[in-house]
């Protein structure tokens, strides 16, 4: 069996009913409204999140709301402790286990029975991950990294879970999860998520595993470089401005809006000009590719937690309308895509301007442009698949961390307002520039908490490909 490590990142206590996971998708708090108009070019006004518990006026709406929220509470309270009381664990087999839970059932306190069996468990039960099987109706109901967050408050840093045939070692134990990122990366591939991602992101960095990574890295590395980041911090300016704009005409009409799509939008706008020079403007259009940008990153989602991998049967991509639907996307993504590359390579061939470490075309500082003026040396399908994995890893998660910034801010006025300050200061009537970034201190701390405990994506994949030590547990790779 393949093993597969998601490596979790504990998420705080909350509770909100539009949380959901995937492994490249963004989780929403839910909707904020934005109800008053932005002070200045950079200012933000109160922000309310439509979850939050304080400040709204009652209303029926609101009342709903609370409703949900305790039904929601009582919801994860039940599932805490039927985690707690054993109902997802999987019972030890070895001779102290028996031992222990026979003494356990006559009563003698768990200090003494862990000093009477401390000399025999060393030995038989300390290498033997903690095993927590999963019904995959509690799982299912909610966005699975709540339920996972409950059993490693039970089961710790490093557990086994079972889902029926399927089993996969759960990591939320920092220095294990660096060993296996980090000191022991080798010794594991993406596994279940590139073969997810496959249909969309072909070898792009994401999915790709051993050379293929290392040689693509390597080319585009050098395109982020400190003169692009500059002619990317205006882009950013001149596309939050947009937003901007349009969140003060909603607060003049008195209209709700969500913010999750909205940062949705703004974060795909930048990432299509930054990667390739391509201007979604789906701020203001409904465009059909950006339509067909969501039908492939729904189905991205939807294939990551579908039970069956309906989508592998041949015939089902000609004959299921939505799978049609998704290839027709796809097709319009991957056309759009080819005739950026064309266009590009056509600019780059009638330019004048020598290609060096620093390159950076004004008419075009994209990365796509940067890659094809560089000269190197690669495929239009792997190009394609770098792009597009660029505009699905880099839109989802801006817009995710964003969102959840924003959540969290909407609960806390005094970091609100001392945050408004710091920008006001710094940033007086201009866009941001790359020299202010750094003065942006408090922004920056903001941004990392939200991280911290949000973390974007909050689940790392990997396949184990060779036997290994995981803190204390040795762990072979044949055996998942
Ligand atoms: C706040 C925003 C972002 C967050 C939180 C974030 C988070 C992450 C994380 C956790 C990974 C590692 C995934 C893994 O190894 O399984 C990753 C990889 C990656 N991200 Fe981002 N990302 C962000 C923005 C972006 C943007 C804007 C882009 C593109 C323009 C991007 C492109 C990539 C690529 C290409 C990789 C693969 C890198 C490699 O394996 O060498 N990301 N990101």
């Amino acid at each position: 069996m393949a093993a597969h490590f998601p490596l979790l990142h504990a998420p705080p206590s909350f509770s909100t009913k539009t949380l959901r996971i995937y492994t490249f998708k963004p989780t929403s708090p839910s909707s904020f409204s934005y109800p008053t108009r932005h002070k200045g070019l950079h200012g933000l006004s109160t922000i309310t999140c439509s979850s939050s518990n304080g400040g709204e006026p009652e209303s029926v709406d609101s009342s709903i709301k609370n409703v949900e929220k305790q039904l929601e509470e009582k919801r994860r309270a039940e599932l805490s402790s039927r985690i707690a009381s054993g109902e997802f664990t999987v019972e030890q087999s070895g001779f102290p286990s028996v031992v222990k839970r026979s003494l356990s059932k006559l009563g003698v306190p768990s200090a003494i029975l862990e000093f009477l069996l401390s000399w025999v468990d060393a030995h038989e039960e300390c290498l033997k991950i903690p095993e927590a099987k999963g019904a995959i109706g509690a799982m299912r109901s909610e966005a699975f990294f709540i339920p996972l967050y409950e059993l490693y408050l039970t089961y710790g840093g490093i557990f086994r879970l079972n889902f029926g045939p399927k089993s996969f070692l759960i990591v939320s134990d920092p220095s294990i999860a660096k060993h296996i990122l980090r000191e022991n990366s080798k010794a594991y591939s993406k596994g279940i998520l590139a073969e997810i991602l496959e249909f969309v992101m072909g070898t792009g960095l994401i999915p790709a595993d051993g050379e293929v990574w290392r040689i693509r890295r390597r080319a585009i590395v050098p395109a982020l470089h400190l003169k692009y980041v500059a002619a990317m911090i205006n882009l950013f300016g001149q596309a939050t401005d947009r937003l901007c704009k349009k969140l003060d005409a909603a607060a003049s009409d008195g209209e709700d809006v969500e913010m999750e799509s909205l940062f949705s939008r703004l974060t795909l706008d930048i990432i299509g000009k930054a990667v390739f020079n391509y201007d979604f403007d789906s701020l203001t259009n409904d465009t059909g590719i950006v339509e067909a940008v969501y039908t492939v990153l729904r189905e991205a989602e939807d294939r990551s937690v579908a039970p069956i991998p309906v989508w592998e049967i041949p015939i089902w991509k000609d004959i299921s309308p939505r799978q049609k639907k998704v290839s027709a996307a796809l097709k319009l993504i991957n056309d759009i895509l080819d005739d950026l590359i064309a266009m590009c390579k056509r600019m780059v061939d009638e330019e004048e301007l020598q290609f060096h470490e620093e390159y950076v075309n004004e008419q075009d500082p994209s990365i796509l442009h940067f890659l094809l003026a560089s000269g190197d040396d690669v495929s239009s399908k792997q190009l394609r698949d770098d792009l597009m994995t660029m505009l699905i890893a880099g839109h989802e998660t801006s817009a995710a961390v964003l969102t959840w910034t924003f959540y969290l801010l909407s609960k806390e006025p005094s970091v609100m307002s001392k945050l408004q300050e710091e920008v006001d200061s710094v940033l007086g009537d201009w866009f941001p520039r790359i020299e202010d970034m750094k003065k942006l201190k408090y922004a920056t701390r903001v941004i990392n908490e939200s991280m911290r405990l949000y973390p974007q994506p909050p689940v790392l994949i990997r396949r184990s490909l060779e036997d290994d030590v995981l803190g204390e547990y040795p762990i072979k790779s044949s055996d998942w």
